[in-house]
């Protein structure tokens, strides 16, 4: 979501006269987009700052002014404590500001800034389109956001904090503006939400829409090619959007839903309100609506109270799913939240040793599915050169990055691909061919 933000910050300045640029040494104006879900975000931040710092003082001996702000969730969890210890900032902004960074911007030449309410208006509803131009250049995948923010206050989690209440977009606006992405070469879009299946924004009568709806009405997109939607919560996972993955050729076979534990005892002091069992129960459902989809999670371990058995069930769930990908994090307490005051957190060399092993497995189970991918053939999103010279890449249905050897005029379309090798982190494919001409 910081990366589509990042997006549309810019699209607000566009308009300003501002253009976004590589070079950060002639940079004028300079935002860091912060997240604040684990403690070395937030660290990386302040690290950041020493080296914006270096490079202010640096400008300055040259005549040119630097204006630096922070955005994003640190931003809004630790503003007044960035404005106290790094005095090279001279903006501070939370995620629900940003259609104000204009009018901030231009204040901030004269006079530090600071915004970290949660404004009556929904931003949304003030930030510019992106320019076509903008969006070409961005690629031919593209985030969209329908929702922010959570109520489901789990209690390792500062999202409820720090983006607020759960909010979904009007359908009309997401569907304007899917259209402008596909105007502007975008072929596949990522449907973005802290808690994505629990969209319910409005249509054009005033009525609540599930995510599935939502997605039935943009696979009515010409051009647009490709949808996914990312994060979802188990206990949203609605029966509609269950049969979407099996009734619309555009939704890809990739879900990312995650289940954070496979103990029920830590499932319920996490606040996550359902229990393994369920969680398997609804993988088995989708994969019967959609027999090849791609699995993936987040997994914490060392969760408060988690004990040597806990770390086992997780593992066994591990097993019993069979994850495409995952991502694993240490448990992390983060301030203000119920799980940073419980007792018997867990110490760190134990959470070292479990990640480790967790990851191991993680990792056999990534290697596997890759491998299992050699033989198939598969339509590729070609949407790069490749790192060697005569390769192009772009990803599968199932979000794998492919590589294979091809003209870069193939840039932009889907292809078939054979498979014919796989690692951990990629595969190897080549166009399908027959009697040796490509099969158009
Ligand atoms: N510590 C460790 N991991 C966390 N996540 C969220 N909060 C924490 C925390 N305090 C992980 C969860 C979530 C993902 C986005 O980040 O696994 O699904
Ligand atoms: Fe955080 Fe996701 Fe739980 Fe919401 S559902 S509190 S975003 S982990």
């Amino acid at each position: 979501m910081n990366v589509y933000d990042t997006n549309r910050m810019i699209d607000a300045l566009v308009p300003h006269g501002y253009e976004n640029i590589s070079d950060i040494e002639n940079a004028d104006l300079i935002l860091l987009n912060t997240c604040h879900i684990r403690e070395k975000a937030s660290e990386k931040l302040f690290s950041e700052l020493g080296r914006m710092k270096e490079l202010k003082e640096r400008r300055k001996s040259n005549d040119k002014e630097t204006l630096i702000g922070v955005a994003g969730c640190v931003a809004q969890a630790q503003g007044e404590e960035i404005m106290k210890r790094a005095p090279v900032v001279n903006l501070v902004f939370g995620p629900q500001s940003y259609h104000r960074l204009p009018e901030m911007v231009k204040k901030a030449n004269d006079e530090r800034v600071i915004d970290t309410q949660f404004p009556k208006e929904d931003k949304f509803d003030f930030l510019p389109k992106a320019k076509k131009s903008s969006t070409i250049k961005r690629g031919l995948t593209a985030f969209l956001t329908v929702q922010e923010g959570c109520d489901k206050f789990c209690t390792f989690c500062v999202v409820p904090y720090t983006r607020g209440v759960e909010q979904s977009r009007p359908v009309a606006a997401i569907i304007a503006e899917a259209k402008n992405l596909v105007a502007g070469g975008v072929r596949e879009i990522t449907l973005l939400g802290q808690n994505v299946n629990a969209y319910h924004g409005e249509n054009e009568h005033g009525v609540a829409t599930s995510l599935a709806k939502l997605l039935h009405r943009l696979a009515q997109i010409e051009g647009l090619e490709r949808l996914r939607y990312t994060t979802s919560h188990p206990n949203d996972m609605g029966d509609d959007l269950i049969a979407a993955h099996g009734d619309l050729a555009q939704l890809m076979p990739y879900l990312h839903l995650p289940v954070q534990s496979g103990s029920d005892k830590i499932l319920k002091s996490m606040n996550r309100s359902h229990t393994s069992k369920k969680y398997l129960n609804l993988i088995e459902k989708i994969k019967k609506a959609r027999p090849d989809i791609a699995i993936s999670g987040d997994f914490i371990v060392g969760f408060p109270g988690e004990s040597d058995k806990d770390f086992e069930e997780t593992i066994n769930l591990i097993k019993q799913v069979g994850y495409s990908s995952a991502y694993s994090f240490k448990y992390s307490p983060r301030p203000g939240t119920p799980g940073a005051l419980m007792q018997d957190q867990v110490p760190e060399p134990v959470r070292v040793e479990r990640l480790a092993r967790l990851q191991i497995l993680l990792n056999e189970q990534q290697d596997e599915f890759n491998k299992n991918m050699v033989g198939q053939i598969m339509p590729v999103l070609i949407d790069k050169r490749g790192r060697v010279s005569g390769q192009i890449g772009g990803r599968s249905p199932y979000l794998q990055a492919v590589h294979f050897d091809g003209s870069p005029d193939l840039i932009g379309s889907i292809r078939d691909i054979k498979i014919i090798a796989g690692d951990r982190h990629s595969l190897k494919g080549e166009l399908v061919r027959e009697n040796g001409v490509e099969v158009v």
